[in-house]
């Protein structure tokens, strides 16, 4: 399948399952498509722990939901190939003070990034610049790491120094104009999860200079436009003719994939949006308007210890007076009820998840091809490493 090929299909499929994968079943006691699809909703409802477990981690595998969504056709939209070289392993030492994960992340991206000869290496947004210092040890050359937060510059020019790698922090604000000045046609911007405008700027700056770039997008959601504006024509021309129109929201559904988190976790994670549905019932009623409302989020370990401590916190911070004599038991019951049935209908949504991603991504990729560049996209890592794995590796075509 070619690269137009996926992306046309994938903004067919997308536009035309936007009322189902669109709808937050969290903010609807009866999701509105029940009444359309009530095979597919009475299927959800009735899957086991075990089944939905499975099908939020693999959403294309013998799916039940097969006979009312187009599961085999996202399938093969959604595959796509590592791209080479496969990494080896890097030398221990080149490890020091960057976290496991994130590691191993740069260890998978790293060989992927492919300097020609005489071309020279910045890399985008790069924190302590930990990529930029693996790279300018394996290739010998010195890197320029562009970071906006001073205080990660000087961390991690002290890092380079102590480790003897010819790498240059340099405080910069790439969304600023003169950001431009840092690419030409001799550089290679390497950018590891570069969120949303600033992977955006990173690609219009890079089409202007005709520099080449290796990127891993992020965060798509992170963005000063409240409603998508595709990045190519292609993209613009599809979303129109189709009627594919992604807010602020509808993007971060297409990063809601997170690495699994250990069972407590998930276990605390599932007793915060139990309460919070059970309040979502007293609210309604308390404020006799049948209506989703949002509740601010809690830091990690804010949580009140009980549920009646949380529905009075919550009632605090919205104005709301809550009445004598409220059934706390039967409502954090129903709460729980919800909240089961929730994560049985939020598996539409994760069903579109990641073509919605590849989507964004394969407009960044059209882009840079109308803009005269040979691009590449494929995955860089598993999944499991990190969801955010795909890569796109663009060279402005020499012709
Ligand atoms: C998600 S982190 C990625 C860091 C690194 N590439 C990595 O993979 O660990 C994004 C980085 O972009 C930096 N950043 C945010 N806005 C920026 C801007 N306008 N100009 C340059 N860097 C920026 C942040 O300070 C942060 O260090």
């Amino acid at each position: 399948m070619t690269h137009a090929e996926r992306f046309t299909q994938l903004a067919e499929r997308l536009a035309e399952w936007q009322p189902l994968w669109r709808c937050l079943p969290f903010h609807h006691p009866v999701v509105p498509w029940a009444e359309s699809h009530p095979e597919l909703h009475a299927t959800l409802l009735a899957l086991d722990e075990a089944e939905r477990a499975r099908l939020h981690d693999d959403p294309f595998t013998a799916s039940p939901l097969a006979p009312w969504l187009p599961v085999a056709e996202l399938a093969e939209l959604v595959a796509l190939p590592s791209l080479a070289p496969a990494p080896a392993a890097l030398p221990e030492a080149w490890s020091q003070h960057v976290s496991g994960r994130k590691w191993q992340q740069i260890e998978a991206f790293l060989p992927r990034v492919l300097p020609g000869p005489g071309q020279s290496l910045v890399e985008w947004c790069a924190g302590k610049g930990h990529l930029a210092r693996a790279l300018s040890r394996r290739h010998a050359s010195e890197v320029t790491a562009l970071e906006w937060q001073p205080a990660l510059c000087a961390q991690g020019q002290a890092l380079a120094e102590r480790q003897g790698a010819r790498v240059r922090l340099v405080p910069a604000d790439v969304m600023s104009d003169d950001a431009a000045g840092w690419l030409s046609p001799h550089t290679q911007v390497a950018a590891l999860h570069a969120c949303g405008d600033l992977h955006v700027r990173l690609l219009r700056l890079a089409a202007a200079a005709g520099s080449a770039v290796t990127l891993a997008p992020c965060c798509y959601q992170r963005t000063a436009e409240a409603h998508y504006r595709p990045l190519s024509r292609r993209g613009a021309e599809l979303a129109q003719r189709h009627g594919l129109s992604l807010s602020r929201d509808d993007l971060s559904l297409a990063v809601q994939e997170t690495v699994t988190a250990p069972r407590h976790v998930q276990r605390s994670r599932e007793r915060a949006a139990a309460w919070r549905l059970g309040f979502d019932r007293l609210q309604r009623r308390v404020r006799r308007v049948d209506a989703y409302l949002p509740v601010p989020s809690l830091a990690y370990g804010r949580m009140p210890a009980t549920f009646e401590g949380f529905c009075r916190w919550a009632a605090a911070q919205k104005g709301i007076v809550l009445p004598e004599g409220v059934d706390w038991a039967g409502l954090e019951a129903a709460g729980r009820r919800r909240q089961a049935e929730v994560a049985r209908l939020e598996l539409v949504r994760h069903l579109f998840r990641r073509p919605l991603e590849i989507w964004l991504a394969l407009d960044r990729l059209v882009f840079l091809e109308e803009a005269g560049f040979a691009v590449e996209l494929g995955t860089f890592c598993a999944r499991e490493l990190t969801p955010r794995n795909l890569l796109l590796r663009a060279t402005p075509d020499p012709g």
